[in-house]
């Protein structure tokens, strides 16, 4: 995040002497991403950020991996996946590999446990409800349509104000908008489709009381993935002012300026963020192709390098016609297997001028295994729509 930004009250200088109104000397903490080398922002704690009294194992849900083998198109419903309603810890994993893990949660209202992801960025897409996020640098509101990107240690609680249908990418690494689209100082250039407007970070400053706090923080041991709540003697959201270019924000959907053209697009023109060996892509409602005989539905495309995966989030998707894909679905189409449109929906999209449809895709560049999550909701039938018959029911589908 290039964008500097200065909430509440800083000292002039940094690293000088900083006082409260009675003389106590505030604690400077420096949040700083990559060592000292990347973004980062300096925080003004009234307690010590250091001064934990407890830690103890906190139990993380079914973590567990099953690898795309015998390989296989998979489509998943998501809507059929029942969860826990707490939107940190009931979170189930769908896909993940190790680079980047997507999992989804429908929460209740009920405010989530303090939390800090250390071992990278999140992503959240929010399929559905509105709240707040609370953070150490502040609180940000989230509704429908946002991704909601709050980086790696940032001490964070979920507030729904309603139930909230949650998509959480979870990366290894940082996540940010792709660099071509980025000045080399990191603004937002022109044929971005969208700037530095469109984002949306806290406002002001965010204070709390409090004594023995809890905070869950989810973090990488040899054993891989593993769960620690740590106590805190004060509360973490102590923060006076801080000043950076490193803090949540938020950008919606609504904001993306489709690029479109005369003929089919591909989907790096759709990019919205990348993290470290994969990327995020949406598909929103837009004109189609504009050439007299364009094809507006994809080509059939073999993704050698990546695995696919797209979160049916809005709209009716032209290509997935004939699929059984509805909204809530997600379709995981990997590496080693070219896939397109199912063929009825390339004749169907001919002469069609706009796209209803918005999908969010996670592009990874090493193949995906499936969570726990994502086997318990799977369509089974997926994998033989283009065919038309498949080994178990020769002739179920008509494609027609
Ligand atoms: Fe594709």
């Amino acid at each position: 995040m290039a964008h500097y930004r200065r909430l509440g009250e800083v000292p002039p200088k940094r690293h000088t002497q900083h006082r409260d109104p009675d003389g106590r000397l505030y604690f400077e903490e420096l949040m700083g991403e990559e060592g000292f080398s990347s973004d980062s922002s300096l925080l003004y704690h009234r307690g010590v950020p250091s001064a934990i009294v407890g830690s103890e194992v906190w139990e993380l849900p079914d973590q567990s991996r099953t690898p795309n083998h015998p390989l296989k198109p998979r489509h998943l419903k998501l809507h059929d996946l029942p969860t826990g309603t707490d939107a940190v810890t009931d979170r189930r994993l769908v896909l993940g590999n190790n680079d980047v893990r997507i999992s989804y949660v429908v929460t209740g209202t009920e405010a989530s446990p303090y939390y800090r992801n250390a071992i990278g960025d999140e992503c959240v897409y929010v399929e559905s409800g509105t709240g707040v996020v609370e953070t150490v640098f502040g609180v940000i509101g989230y509704r429908a349509g946002d991704y909601v990107i709050v980086p790696r240690a940032t001490t964070h609680r979920w507030v729904p104000a309603e139930p909230s249908q949650l998509y959480a990418i979870e990366a290894n690494s940082h996540i940010a908008p792709p660099k071509r689209y980025l000045s080399r100082y990191g603004q937002l250039l022109e044929h971005a489709p969208y700037c530095e407007r469109d984002l949306y970070g806290p406002e002001q400053t965010f204070t709390q009381e409090g004594e023995d706090v809890e905070v869950l923080v989810k973090h990488r041991t040899s054993a891989g993935i593993v769960g620690t709540r740590l106590t805190y003697a004060t509360h973490p959201f102590d923060v006076v002012g801080w000043d950076g270019c490193l803090y949540p924000y938020t950008f919606n959907i609504e904001d993306y300026m489709p690029i479109t053209g005369k003929v089919h697009q591909p989907p790096p023109v759709h990019q919205v963020f990348e993290g470290h060996n994969f990327v995020v892509c949406n598909f929103l409602p837009r004109k189609v192709d504009y050439h007299p005989l364009s094809i507006p539905v994809p080509y059939y495309h073999s993704n050698v390098d990546s695995d696919e995966v797209m979160f049916y989030v809005g709209g009716d998707y032209e290509a997935r016609k004939g699929s059984g894909i509805g909204l809530g679905s997600i379709s995981l189409h990997p590496g080693g297997y070219a896939h397109g449109p199912q063929p009825s929906a390339v004749e169907a999209s001919l002469g069609v001028e706009y796209f209803e449809e918005s999908a969010v895709m996670v592009d990874t560049f090493a193949p995906l295994d499936l969570g726990e999550g994502g086997l318990a909701v799977e369509d089974p039938a997926y994998a033989w729509t283009w065919a038309g018959r498949g080994p178990d029911d020769p002739a179920v589908f008509s494609n027609s």
